[in-house]
C-alpha cells in the first residue's frame, strides 16, 4: 500500500478529473497536491458535468476523505464559489473536506499582478489563467507569502496589508490601474466562510492514514509539459506537476509513493503561448477542437490542437515513473480517415532523435509522422478491449510497444461510464 499519484503527461486538460471520479471507489483519501484554481477539472455522471477548480476530484464519494495539500495555492474566494455551486448536491463538504494549513494563499493583488506581468510580455506573454498563481508561488519562494493557516492567526489582516503594500509598489512601478476594494471585501468574507472548514496539518493526516493502510490517491493538476522544471519553460505553470510534487506537495516520503497513472489524449492540446511542435493550424487542428470540444474548462479558450506526439509523451513517462497507462478521447478520433503520430524529431541539422531538445522554443524541430488507418467507427457501443474495432486496436498496439507499457484504462467519452479497462492487466 502506498500513495497512488494520477497526473497529466502532456499540456494538462488530458481528463484527470474523470479518470479520478473513475478510480475513486477505490481510495480512501483523494488529495490535490499543486496547482490551484488554475485547474479545471470536469466529471460527468448522471447526464450532469462538474468542473472542479481547487477541491478534489473525489468529493462526490461520500466516504472519501478529500484534501487541499500544502503544495497548492488556494484562493478562498473562488473556492466559496466552487462549495456554494456543490451545496445543491447534499454533500458533507465541512466533513470531508481537509485544507492544510501551509497551503499557499492567492489574495485579491496576485491576481492583478498576474495580469501586469501578462501585460508587459507582450506577444510573448505566457497565457496565463491570470489566476494569480504565478504570483502566489512567488510569494511563497520568496517567503513573503501568506498561508491559509494564516487565517487564524489575529495578526492576519495586518500580514495581509503588508503584502498588498509590497504587490501594490510593483504595480505602481508598472504603472498598472486597478481598484482593490470590492475585490478586497469579497476576498475576507470568503476568508470567513473557509474558516468554518477543517484547516489541519494535512500531512499527519496522509501520514496516519498511510500507517493504518488506507488507499490514498494523488490527483495531479496541469500536465508535465507545463512543470516549472522540466516543460517548455518559461511556458509553463508555477509548481512541480509531477510524481515528485506529490511528496513535496503533501508531505508524503518518496518510498511511499505507489503506482503512476499517467493520463494523456489519444491527440494533443495545449492552451496558451509556448511550443507545439505536432499543432496543427489547419482543418485537422479544427477538426479535433470541435469534435474533443476543446475549450478550456477554466477560461472557455479555444485549445490548440495537434497530433499524438511520442518523444513529449516518453519523456513525460520518464520524469514521473509511470506504471499505468491512460488513453483519453479515442471517440474524438472516430471520423477521421487517417491519424498520425509523431514518432521522432527532426532537428534542424537533420539529425532525428526521439529526444526534447532544450531549445524547442526556437521552433527548430520537426515532427516525422508515422500514419495509421482511422477506425472510422463510432464507439458507443464498445465496452471492452476485446470489442475495439480492429484499426484501433492497431492503433493502441502500437502505442503499448512503443511506450513500453500496456494501456489500462481507454476512454472513449466524458461520462464516467464511457472507460474501458484493461482487467487482464489491472488484476
Ligand atoms: P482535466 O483538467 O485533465 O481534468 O481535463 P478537463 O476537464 O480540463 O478536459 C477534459 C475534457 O474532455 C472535459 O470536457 C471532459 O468532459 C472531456 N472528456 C474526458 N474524457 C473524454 C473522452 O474520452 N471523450 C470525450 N469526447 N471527452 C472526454
Ligand atoms: P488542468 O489541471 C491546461 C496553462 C495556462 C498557461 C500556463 C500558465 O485543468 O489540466 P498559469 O495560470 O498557471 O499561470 O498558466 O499553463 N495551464 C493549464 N493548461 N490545463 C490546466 O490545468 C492548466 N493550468 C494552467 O493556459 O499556458
Ligand atoms: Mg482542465
Amino acid at each position: 500500500m502506498g500513495v497512488d499519484v494520477l497526473l497529466g503527461l502532456q499540456w494538462g486538460d488530458e481528463g484527470k478529473g474523470k479518470i479520478v471520479d473513475v478510480l475513486a471507489p477505490r481510495y480512501q483519501v483523494v488529495a490535490r497536491f499543486q496547482g490551484g484554481p488554475n485547474a479545471g477539472h470536469t466529471l460527468e455522471f448522471d447526464g450532469i458535468k462538474h468542473v472542479l477548480h481547487q477541491i478534489p476530484s473525489g468529493i462526490f464519494r461520500a466516504d472519501i476523505r478529500n484534501i487541499i495539500g500544502n503544495g497548492v495555492v488556494l484562493d478562498p474566494v473562488i473556492f466559496k464559489k466552487e462549495a456554494d455551486a456543490l451545496s445543491k448536491y447534499n454533500l458533507d463538504l465541512r466533513g470531508n473536506l481537509h485544507i492544510s494549513k501551509k497551503a499557499a494563499l492567492i489574495i485579491p493583488s496576485h491576481r492583478l499582478l498576474d495580469a501586469a506581468y501578462e501585460r508587459e510580455k507582450g506577444e510573448h506573454r505566457i497565457g496565463s489563467t491570470l489566476k494569480g498563481i504565478g504570483p502566489a508561488y512567488a510569494d511563497k519562494v520568496s517567503r513573503l507569502g501568506l498561508r491559509v493557516g494564516d487565517v487564524l492567526s489575529p495578526g492576519f489582516r495586518r500580514k495581509y496589508e503588508g503584502l498588498k503594500a509590497s504587490h501594490e509598489a510593483i504595480l505602481q512601478f508598472h504603472r498598472f490601474e486597478y481598484d482593490l476594494a470590492a475585490a478586497e471585501a469579497e476576498f475576507f468574507a470568503c476568508v470567513d466562510f473557509m474558516k468554518e472548514f477543517h484547516l489541519v496539518d494535512s500531512e499527519y493526516l496522509i501520514n496516519e492514514a498511510l500507517r493504518t493502510q488506507q488507499t490514498i490517491l494523488a490527483e495531479g493538476a496541469q500536465g508535465s509539459l507545463l512543470d516549472i522544471d522540466f516543460g517548455s519553460y518559461p511556458y509553463v505553470t508555477s509548481s512541480s506537476t509531477m510524481a515528485a510534487g506529490a511528496c513535496t506537495g503533501l508531505g508524503v516520503a518518496p518510498r511511499h509513493i505507489a503506482e503512476v497513472y499517467g493520463i494523456f489524449k489519444a491527440y494533443c492540446t495545449r492552451v496558451g503561448g509556448g511550443p507545439f511542435p505536432t499543432e496543427q493550424l489547419n482543418d485537422i487542428g479544427e477538426a479535433l477542437r470541435k469534435e474533443g470540444n476543446e475549450y478550456g474548462a477554466t477560461t472557455g479558450r479555444p485549445r490548440r490542437c495537434g497530433w499524438l506526439d511520442l518523444p513529449a509523451l516518453k519523456y513525460a513517462m520518464m520524469i514521473n515513473g509511470v506504471t499505468r497507462l491512460v488513453m483519453m478521447k479515442a471517440d474524438v478520433l472516430n471520423g477521421f480517415d487517417e491519424i498520425r503520430v509523431c514518432t521522432h524529431y527532426r532537428l534542424a541539422d537533420g539529425t532525428v532523435t526521439e529526444q526534447l531538445p532544450h531549445d524547442l522554443l526556437e521552433g527548430t524541430v520537426e515532427p516525422v509522422y508515422q500514419t495509421f488507418k482511422g477506425w472510422k467507427t463510432d464507439l458507443k457501443d464498445v465496452h471492452h478491449f476485446g470489442q475495439l474495432p480492429e484499426a484501433l486496436a492497431r492503433y493502441v498496439s502500437f502505442l503499448e510497444e512503443t511506450l513500453g507499457l500496456p494501456i489500462n484504462f481507454l476512454s472513449t467519452g466524458p461520462d464516467r461510464v464511457a472507460t474501458l479497462q484493461r482487467e487482464a492487466v489491472l488484476g
